[in-house]
């Protein structure tokens, strides 16, 4: 399964939700998840992100393991986004930062 990651924390630039198939994207309020009961491993929405959040999950950086259990169980209290919507409105600001997990609202 694919697993988003730090990197959207605080962005949601969301061109992910346009190419994903199976509408499995899933929005809180400054971050997306991928539910991994859904996602059917195309890899279209790796190429989109830019700020190249979105892992294989068999490819995660060691940082970012924790966001594999953190998808499932978000994905599962989060509404689905199936459309493309306006970036946050510091997302190009924060595309450059990195350590956002304490920012992440849950
Ligand atoms: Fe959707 Fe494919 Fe990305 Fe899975 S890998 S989230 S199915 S676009
Ligand atoms: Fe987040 Fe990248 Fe999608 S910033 S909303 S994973 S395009």
């Amino acid at each position: 399964t694919f697993v988003v990651t730090e990197q959207c924390i605080r962005c949601k630039f969301t061109d992910c939700v346009e190419v994903c198939p199976v509408d499995c994207f899933h929005e809180g309020p400054n971050f997306l998840v991928i539910d991994p009961e859904v996602c059917i491993d195309c890899a279209l929405c790796v190429p989109e992100c830019p700020v190249e959040a979105i892992f294989d999950e068999s490819d995660l950086p060691p940082q970012f393991v924790e966001y594999t259990a953190l998808n499932a169980e978000l994905a599962q209290q989060w509404p689905v986004i199936d459309s493309a919507q306006t970036p946050l409105a510091d997302a190009e600001e924060w595309a450059e930062k990195s350590d956002k997990r304490k920012f992440l609202i849950i």
